[in-house]
């Protein structure tokens, strides 16, 4: 049988795989051969008790289908961009702060139906879609934030704190490091580099673009419900070992880590919710693996470079420009970006809402039940903040920075 664990060469102590956070191909074969070589029995496996065979239905999709993208851009018209100015005039004449944006304070009575279609494909549908293209030149930051609230209040109205600490609503995705002297967060977002497929917390996450990068940045989507099967018919062994829980690291937070697994059935059918939290299975930069948190098995190092690699095969990619917002399901979908140049003149600059409709949510499995109830736990309005300017969450702060953050 494998070893399930690396075991350090003096000690004789499990450590961690050697599995870096942007995917290294020639690794992972070579561990999946590895791993093979010593239990050939391994894609025998039975399927965990209750787990589908195969997964059906629009969420099952391969990137070749979506070269079209007028299949899932939806180009807002003229008349119904001037529903939108005209709601953002109404609400600032009402002179209510942000927190209180909603259907009825940010109107769109014709708009809102077909933003309501468009959101049964994010729960019911492929998961995706983008709406072009709102002109940003002719409004102020505020406006941009107050339309992207207002837009996304009639998609998935119930919006999780990116920043519990401070009750940051909003977060702001932008290569920072030249405002930050130590030169690397704990978080890809918020440098230029790419980022490997993955799950945000949450039912939805959107990205409004406020600013396109001089080169790359091209967003990418992955089926992963077409990664499940892939793998249910060809590794049921590595859909076990996702269903198993994972010790996930969860840096600047109490407990320091997780014992959560990456895959989920809801209660009563066969969805399946996949959660890939890679980032808190290897670390990055200013925020490294601690070697207090138990390493990863060998198995679950190839199952999160397998999640990678399959998404990486089939996926659809964009590239989102100034006015874009790209809705995607964190249910049943990846995503992943390409690293990116910025110039003088051309900055990425992207808002981001980690969201939920309530009524076409799904059924909460009953393992991430308390991680959802935290994750949209009302914050109090008076507590609740929509910042206009960039800023790091709390929690991505590099080791640096945390220590930087302590002496101010
Ligand atoms: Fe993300």
């Amino acid at each position: 049988m494998a070893s399930p664990t690396s075991l350090h060469p003096i000690s004789g102590q499990p450590k961690q795989p050697d599995i870096p956070y942007h995917p290294d191909e020639a690794k992972w074969r070579a561990r999946t051969a590895r791993r093979l070589a010593e239990d050939p029995c391994l894609p025998s496996t039975p399927l965990p008790e209750g787990f589908p065979k195969r997964l059906i239905g629009p969420l099952v999709w391969e990137g070749e289908q979506w070269a079209d993208e007028s299949l899932w851009a939806y180009s807002l018209s003229e008349e119904e961009l001037q529903e939108i100015d005209r709601a953002v005039r109404h609400f600032e004449d009402s002179g209510r702060p942000l927190t209180q944006v909603d259907r009825t304070t940010f109107p769109l009575p014709k708009l809102s139906h077909t933003l309501h279609s468009l959101t049964i494909e994010l729960y019911a549908g492929r998961g995706f879609f983008v709406l072009r293209s709102i002109p940003t030149g002719l409004y102020t930051p505020y406006q941009n934030t107050l339309i992207y609230l207002g837009l996304s209040a009639h998609i998935a109205p119930t919006i999780a704190s990116q920043d519990p600490a401070n009750g940051s609503m909003l977060g702001h995705i932008t290569d920072l490091r030249s405002k930050d002297e130590n030169g690397s967060s704990g978080a890809p977002a918020y440098m230029n580099v790419s980022q490997p497929f993955h799950s945000d917390p949450g039912d939805v996450v959107s990205l409004f673009a406020l600013g396109e990068a001089e080169e790359g940045g091209e967003s990418k989507i992955a089926s992963a419900w077409w990664v499940y099967n892939e793998l249910a018919e060809t590794r049921p062994d590595l859909v076990k070992v996702l269903a198993e829980p994972f010790p996930l690291e969860m840096f600047n937070r109490d407990p320091p880590y997780q014992l959560r697994p990456f895959l989920f059935k809801c209660p009563h059918d066969d969805r399946i919710i996949i959660q890939n939290a890679r980032r808190l299975c290897t670390g990055f930069e200013g925020l490294p693996r601690s070697p207090s948190v138990p390493p990863l098995t060998e198995a679950q190092a190839e199952a999160i470079d397998a999640l990678h690699f399959l998404a990486e095969k089939h996926c659809v990619r964009m590239k989102l420009r100034t006015g874009d917002i790209q809705y995607v399901s964190n249910l049943g979908l990846f995503h992943a970006r390409e690293g990116f140049v910025d110039s003088p003149q051309k900055k990425r600059h992207l808002l981001r809402l980690w969201q939920r409709n309530e009524e076409l949510a799904w059924p909460t499995p009953p393992a991430l039940e308390e991680r959802f109830k935290v994750l949209f736990k009302k914050v109090p309005v008076e507590k609740q903040r929509f910042p206009l300017e960039p800023d790091i969450r709390s929690i991505s702060r590099g080791r640096g920075l945390d220590a930087k953050a302590k002496r101010a």
